[in-house]
């Protein structure tokens, strides 16, 4: 691979080619030169994903119907709940979520800072305060030590991401008697203590954005066991011809998505198995440095994101942008440094040392290999410079 010096911040702007393509992949050097850059992120699409929306757009009917009925029921299946409520988004699957638990003006929703805007955004949609707590920075997840001291009357809801694929310790979450709705945003597939992720939590809910665990574009889903909130969900997610109160939403997706989203559940297991090949690679290359890795004891991690830290994280990304890999922060800016509000020290520690290294399905083996060899050269230069420095 070609060493490139050239800007590679936004891919998307290289070619104004769409992610998937071919072109996206190609960055342009400043000797007038291409090289070929590996995207951070990268829908896994095919023929089959292709086929299936085809035959959708043919058929003429394109909104919401029977194809999405199909992969609700699919998708709950799937997780071990009764029902499946599709939506637009996973934020407005958390909108909804919150509101069919009834969080509303007065009430806070718990969540962690370490996380994006998504679970602060939907509750402020809910007219909910959002309560902000550190993580454990072990797993990067959310953990019962910190949620209990904020827990007060007005605490309606925790909302609980697990993150980067890999489960939060979610039996202490559970015991605090508070309803917890699972975020499996990044996490379709995991497994915590042999139960799928989202089957615990009173309510649950997922994403299917371009490169999250299976896509349908954009789109997201609530899941549950109970009747009432069934109902709840189906009447707020669409506002045509029902009575105006309570205030009604337009969060459908349309028969397109999901028919997307059914060609791509039947391919999560061959997904999952390749996230977990790429990660093992990474473990085994880069167990031989002195950086923390993912989380080994999880046992249910799908890897949707592969996380390290590093003591010199910046140094590691900007050297291997200019090897053509791009690795990012995993999360924009803890929530609660927008916030001006009190010290949350791991979440701190993680915004300035976590990276995460390109992982998906689609990466080819010639990509995972290069990604290693850049990594490891990077991280032998470092542990060489220090020795110098000394
Ligand atoms: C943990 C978490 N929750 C919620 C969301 C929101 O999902 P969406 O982008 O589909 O609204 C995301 C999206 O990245 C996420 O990572």
């Amino acid at each position: 691979m070609e060493k490139h010096t050239g800007n590679v911040t936004d891919p998307a702007s290289v070619s104004g080619e769409k992610p998937g393509c071919e072109e996206w992949r190609m960055i342009h050097l400043e000797s007038g030169a291409s090289a070929m850059i590996i995207p951070h992120s990268r829908p896994s699409i095919d023929q089959s994903d292709i086929d299936a929306v085809s035959e959708v757009l043919s058929s003429g009917r394109i909104a919401q119907g029977e194809k999405v009925k199909e992969f609700e029921d699919a998708v709950a299946r799937y997780v071990g709940k009764k029902y499946g409520v599709a939506v637009s988004s996973g934020t407005s699957a958390l909108h909804l979520a919150l509101l069919s638990l009834g969080v509303g003006p007065g009430d806070e929703a718990i969540m962690p800072s370490y996380v994006c805007s998504s679970p602060y955004f939907a509750t402020l949609h809910a007219g909910a305060v959002p309560k902000i707590v550190d993580i454990d920075l072990s797993n990067f997840n959310i953990c019962a030590d910190a949620v209990e001291p904020q827990i007060s009357s007005r605490t309606k809801a925790i909302i609980v991401p697990h993150m980067f694929g890999n489960p939060a310790e979610l039996d202490p979450l559970l015991e605090l008697g508070i309803p917890v709705i699972e975020d499996c945003a990044q996490s379709l597939g995991a497994e915590y203590k042999s139960h799928q992720v989202g089957s615990l939590g009173e309510l649950s809910v997922f994403s299917f954005y371009a490169t999250k665990m299976i896509t349908t574009g954009e789109g997201g889903m609530i899941v549950t066991d109970d009747d009432e909130s069934l109902a709840e969900l189906v009447e707020l997610r669409d506002y045509d011809k029902k009575p105006f109160s309570p205030t009604k939403y337009n969060y459908k997706m349309t028969d397109l998505q999901a028919s997307l989203g059914l060609s791509q559940l039947r391919k999560l297991p061959s997904f999952i198995e390749r996230r977990l090949r790429i990660a093992s690679l990474y473990n085994e290359a880069l167990s031989k440095y002195e950086i923390q890795l993912p989380n080994a004891t999880a046992g249910g991690n799908v890897f949707y994101r592969y996380v390290v830290m590093l003591g010199k994280m910046e140094q590691v990304r900007e050297r291997a942008h200019s090897d053509g890999v791009v690795c990012e922060r995993p999360v924009f800016k803890p929530l609660h440094s927008d916030l001006e509000i009190a010290q949350f020290p791991n979440s701190d520690k993680a915004y300035d040392h976590a990276l995460s290294i390109p992982l998906y399905p689609s990466l080819s083996q010639e990509e995972a290999d290069h990604i290693i060899a850049s990594l490891e050269q990077i991280l032998r230069d470092l542990v060489d410079t220090e020795r110098v420095e000394q």
